[in-house]
């Protein structure tokens, strides 16, 4: 019984991420849509919403937040992948963001950089 549920759950698990990679080529067209299913595929909507914030700010805060800093592209890349602590205390808290550096390319994290600061 326990085999029997490891391989329903390699089986569910295998056919998630086929969904998954079939969603993201099929998406590349759409730049929107394309960082969306990044930002899904990635765990990024666990804690974040687009309008409201969740455990993290609000994406559309952190656009107008940073809308005016002339590196705000490198240092949100940045953010994401050594993980982020203070800045947003007054509106999380003081919740934490963890590192992503070792579970996605640089590539996947520039392109909803792109997508957040242009909400
Ligand atoms: C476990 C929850 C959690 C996950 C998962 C998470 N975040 Fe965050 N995120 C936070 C919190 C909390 C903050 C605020 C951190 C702070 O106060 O500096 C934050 C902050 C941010 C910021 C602002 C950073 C800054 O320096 O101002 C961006 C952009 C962001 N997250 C994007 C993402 C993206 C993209 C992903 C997915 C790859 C992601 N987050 C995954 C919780 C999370």
């Amino acid at each position: 019984m326990l085999q029997f549920n490891f391989l329903l759950v390699l089986a569910l698990l295998i056919t998630a991420c086929d969904t998954g990679d079939a969603m993201r080529e099929s998406s590349k067209n759409n730049p929107t849509i394309h960082a969306r299913v990044i930002a899904a595929d990635n765990g990024c909507m666990g804690c974040h919403a687009v309008g409201v914030t969740v455990i993290g700010p609000a994406w559309k805060l952190v656009a107008k937040h940073y809308k005016n800093e002339p590196d705000s592209k490198a240092l949100l890349i940045n953010s994401i992948k050594k993980g982020g602590k203070g800045n947003w205390n007054n509106i999380t808290g003081g919740q934490s963001m963890p590192a992503h550096e070792n579970r996605m390319s640089d590539e996947d994290i520039a392109i909803v950089v792109d997508y957040i600061l242009a909400l």
